[in-house]
């Protein structure tokens, strides 16, 4: 796993996190339905997993299914459920070939059956391999996850299992989805949309973003790649001063 200090220019993110977005244009351009937009999508879901592993990226947040994406015609819901169960059925070799765990944040219980149970199972066999994790936000929502962490705050306070003087940042972190897992360090969105649309938006807080007008179905491991580099080019303050170091560089 990938190190750093604070105090040190980061080699490389531990943790990135993909607003995968441009299928339907894609298509668009080539006069292709909108599922083949995804489709090829998927294709680039697997070069950036493999790419992860090569580039030393320990975690994977892919923002594939949203729940505002439920409000999408009926056929292009049915067609992503499909394509994910496919993905999972072509490629769970992948995971077990590089040893990535796979992860779900979101309403798991929102998916068809046959989909949570796919999902489920990959999730049981891979849940022991500790060289990567593949996390999908599905029926995900950042609002949703940050009020159900609340409610959950609150039951536990109601039941006198919680002090309210105990909350801080790090107990409210802890009742979120997946609360081991570290906040990404860099944010990638593509298709030159410059939004944040419900994701993550607790981890985000200190993310570096980066945004490319590539399309999701053209961003494979050399954009991938331009992506990180631009990361280690970034100067992480949180919220402190710039590093003398970077200062230079950034002025040549
Ligand atoms: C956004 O593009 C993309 C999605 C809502 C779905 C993402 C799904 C995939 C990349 C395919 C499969 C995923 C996995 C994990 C196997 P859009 O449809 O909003 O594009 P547009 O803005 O150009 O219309």
């Amino acid at each position: 796993m990938a190190t750093r200090s604070r105090t040190q220019a980061p080699a490389g993110p531990v943790h990135v996190a993909v607003i995968m977005d441009g299928n339907g244009r894609w298509a668009r351009e080539r006069g292709l339905p909108r599922s083949k937009g995804h489709e090829a999508g998927a294709e680039s879901v697997r070069a950036v997993v493999r790419a992860c592993r090569d580039h030393g990226v320990r975690y994977l947040t892919l923002y594939a299914f949203s729940v505002e994406n439920w409000k999408r015609p009926r056929s292009e819901v049915q067609g992503l459920m499909q394509l994910l169960r496919r993905f999972m059925d072509k490629e769970e070799h992948l995971l077990h070939e590089q040893q990535i765990r796979l992860r779900i944040m979101g309403r798991l219980e929102d998916l068809p059956k046959t989909v949570q149970k796919k999902l489920t199972r990959v999730m049981e066999k891979t849940s022991h391999y500790n060289a990567g994790e593949l996390i999908l936000a599905l029926s995900y929502g950042s609002r949703t996850e940050i009020a159900t962490a609340a409610r959950r705050i609150a039951e536990k306070v109601q039941a006198g299992a919680l002090d309210p003087a105990a909350i801080d940042e790090t107990v409210f972190a802890r009742h979120l989805y997946i609360p081991d897992v570290p906040d990404p360090d860099l944010m990638i969105r593509t298709s030159g949309e410059m939004r944040l649309s419900n994701f993550m938006l607790w981890q985000l807080s200190y993310a570096e973003l980066y945004t490319t007008p590539v399309l999701w179905p053209d961003f494979r491991e050399p954009q991938f790649a331009e992506a990180l580099e631009a990361y280690r080019l970034r100067d992480r303050r949180y919220g402190g001063l710039s590093s003398p170091v970077k200062r230079e560089r950034a002025s040549c």
